[in-house]
Formats: C-alpha cells, structure tokens, sequence
C-alpha cells in the first residue's frame, strides 16, 4: 500500500530566521505524524536553518525545490544535488510548472535534474500539468505523458521507485481554484497507465502520484478519499502552522 505523502512547498518564501520560527511553531503542532510521510520544501537559503530547527524526533525530512543537473563547475547561481544532499535534503522538486513557464525549463533539461537527483540519491517530486488552453483543447492526457516521459527518460526501474510525480495542473496553482478530483483521479489512472506499460506493473503500483494547486484545509479530504491520489503537495496553504497542521492531520486520518 502507498504511505500517504504530504509535501509543503514554501516557494521564494520564508528568510532563514522566519523559517526556523515557522518550524518552531510546526513542531508544536505536529511532534509526530504517525502512518504518514511529510516533507518541507524551504528555499535553498533556508535548508540549514530549518534542518537546525528541526527537533531530533520530527517527522518532517527536508526537500529543495530545484537542483541544477552538474555537480559542480562554472553555473553561477545554481546549486547542486552534492550541495543539497550535505544540507540534509532527501528530496527535490524538479519542473515545478514556475520553473517551466518562467525559467523555460524544458523536459530535456528537466530529465538531467531528475537523472542528477537520482545518481546522488535525492528522491525527484516530478511536477507534471497543463495549462488552461491545453485542457480546453483536450491536450490533458498527451501534455502530462509527454511531461512524464520527457522527465524521466533513462530511468531504470529501479531510478522509478526513488520517484514521486505530482500532478499540478497549471490553473489549479495559487488561484483558489482547485482541480475537481473526478479529473485528478482520472489523469492519475492515465499516468500510472503509461508507468505500466513503460516500466511494469510492479512500478506503476508502487509509485505516488500527489495532487497539487490550491489544496486547502477545506478540500485536502476530498483528494486523498481517491485511492488514486497519494498526496499532496501543498503551497500557499503550508505556509501557514495551522493549516499545514490541519492538512496533515486529515492525511492521517485518510492513512492506508
Ligand atoms: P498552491 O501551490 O497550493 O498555492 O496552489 C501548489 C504548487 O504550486 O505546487
């Protein structure tokens, strides 16, 4: 059974000093989160300060939002999957779709950041989803496979398993507005489809494939009541303790 999987994606938010305050107060109300798994996701200038924060026994493991696919050399004002991992990340978003749409990420560079991300063993959040106009031109189903098989071409099987996807389609972000979960159900069955025919069976059972764009407090229960959906990956609502508190508390309850 997949473990239900909540991620808090805090985007270009949070200095080092306000992160650790905000982990301070999230530690209070979430000393554990038995039967689920929960990632914070601060931005990089933050990674330290919120490892320190974190109490010994949290339950909370960190995550960097993007890596660039070299380890080092001259790219200047990127950070590397080494650099990450020596902070104490597990995990890393790759082509969250503001860095598709704003920083052009394209599916070729973003394969190299999930092939870096697993070479150095940081589990890649693969972020998958259309536009508007692509859905109202019935694009959903080939924009998200060509996403998914873009991003991880020359993943072995065994890469695949280290792999979360999130499915984010791009009008549900930051908007209030979230996807109906009859649809998000639906293109996750397409996406674990393709995984089977790709990589087995085996693979496309064990992988979570998380729903995210504007998952509240209000309708995180609706999305994780569909045995498609394995999570979340939370933004503007992680950001605050109560909420984000509130979003784990009903995935525990949801928990497999
Ligand atoms: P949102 O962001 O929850 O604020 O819509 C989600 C995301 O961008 O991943």
């Amino acid at each position: 059974m997949r473990r239900i999987l909540i991620v808090g994606n805090w985007k270009m938010h949070k200095t080092a000093s306000e992160a650790a305050d905000l982990v301070h107060r999230l530690s209070v109300l979430v000393p554990k989160a038995d039967g689920v798994d929960v990632i914070l996701a601060p931005p990089f200038t933050a990674l330290h300060a919120v490892a320190q924060a974190l109490p010994r026994s949290s339950p909370f493991t960190l995550a960097a939002q993007n890596l660039h696919w070299e380890d080092q050399g001259a790219f200047t004002g990127e950070v590397s999957a080494p650099m990450l991992k020596e902070l104490g990340c597990r995990s890393v978003i790759v082509g969250h779709s503001e860095r598709r749409r704003l920083f052009r990420e394209s599916d070729a560079e973003i394969n190299q950041k999930v092939l870096a991300a697993l070479r150095h063993e940081l589990r890649p959040i693969l972020c998958l989803g259309e536009t508007l106009p692509e859905r109202e031109a019935g694009r959903t189903e080939e924009v998200v496979t060509g996403q998914l098989l873009g991003g991880l071409a020359g993943t072995s099987k065994d890469g695949l398993l280290m792999v979360t996807l999130s499915y984010e389609p791009v009008w549900a972000i930051g908007g209030g507005r979230a996807a109906p979960p009859g649809q998000v159900t639906l293109v996750h069955e397409r996406l674990r489809a393709v995984i089977a025919r790709e990589w087995g069976s085996e693979a496309a059972q064990a992988i979570r494939i998380l729903y995210g764009g504007s998952v509240s407090t209000t309708n995180v229960g609706g999305f994780l009541a569909s045995p498609q959906v394995d999570g979340a990956l939370v933004g503007g609502a992680c950001l605050d303790p109560q909420s984000f508190a509130t979003i784990i508390g009903l995935a525990q309850g949801a928990a497999r």
